[in-house]
């Protein structure tokens, strides 16, 4: 597993390495930087199953591929343009089976948006959020990954899909009195209902997710 670009703290790896230990207690966390400041501040809390080291998109993992990379907040520096280039490099360092992740989210993490990749290409679309005091699903749209920022224009599915997911959410106000989570779940019914590709159950939804093919979101 390889937190790419884990920032100025290497907290994030550290957290999945103690939660992923729990249920995977072979599991790998490679926290990988191409700030070599970062890596040297992060480099005291590395333990067993889990390193720092210093690279970029060619992911270094001594010969092996990952199972999981996960970019979070790292293509939101590049251009749009030079994200079909950053995804197949990524895509080149997993294993069969394995999947990247590239994510946007807030500072705290309670608006988050990413995307899954597979080595057949980009696969799922993802939407999660923090349900207590949501005013509206939409507000996502400061927080697309990179590949759908500027694509939230009319004409483009993610600016459909986003349209019809506050729309959906204001539809579903009465079930506020059950709490948010219950308007969340009434909301992604009524969507998947309406004819998005809406996959996955209550059980995820319940988190505050939403999942959709990525090609119902895919640029026009
Ligand atoms: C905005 S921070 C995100 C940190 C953390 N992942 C988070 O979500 O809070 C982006 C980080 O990605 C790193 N970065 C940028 N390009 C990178 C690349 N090609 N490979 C690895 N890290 C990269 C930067 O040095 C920076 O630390």
């Amino acid at each position: 597993m390889v937190d790419l670009g884990f920032g100025a703290a290497p907290w994030t790896a550290v957290e999945l390495a103690d939660r992923l230990g729990r249920v995977r207690s072979d599991v790998r966390v490679v926290g990988v930087e191409i700030d070599p400041a970062r890596v040297e501040v992060a480099a005291p809390f590395a333990r067993d199953g889990l390193t720092f080291r210093t690279g970029g998109f060619e992911v270094p993992l001594d010969g092996a591929d990952a199972t999981v990379i996960r970019a979070m907040n790292v293509l939101r520096q590049y251009d749009e343009s030079e994200v079909p280039e950053v995804w197949a490099r990524l895509v080149s360092r997993i294993e069969p089976g394995g999947i990247v992740i590239d994510g946007t989210s807030n500072e705290v993490g309670r608006i988050a948006s990413w995307v899954t990749l597979t080595t057949d290409g980009p696969s799922t679309f993802t939407i999660s959020l923090r349900l207590a005091d949501l005013e509206r699903p939409g507000i996502v749209e400061e927080r697309l990954p990179k590949a759908l920022i500027h694509r939230n224009t009319p004409g483009e599915r993610i600016h459909a899909l986003l349209g019809e997911l506050d729309r959906q959410w204001s539809y579903s106000a009465g079930f506020s009195a059950f709490g948010e989570q219950q308007r969340w779940l009434q909301t992604v019914s009524a969507l998947k209902t309406s004819g998005w590709p809406v996959t996955g159950d209550r059980r995820r939804w319940r988190l505050g997710e939403l999942t959709v093919p990525w090609a119902s979101v895919a640029p026009a």
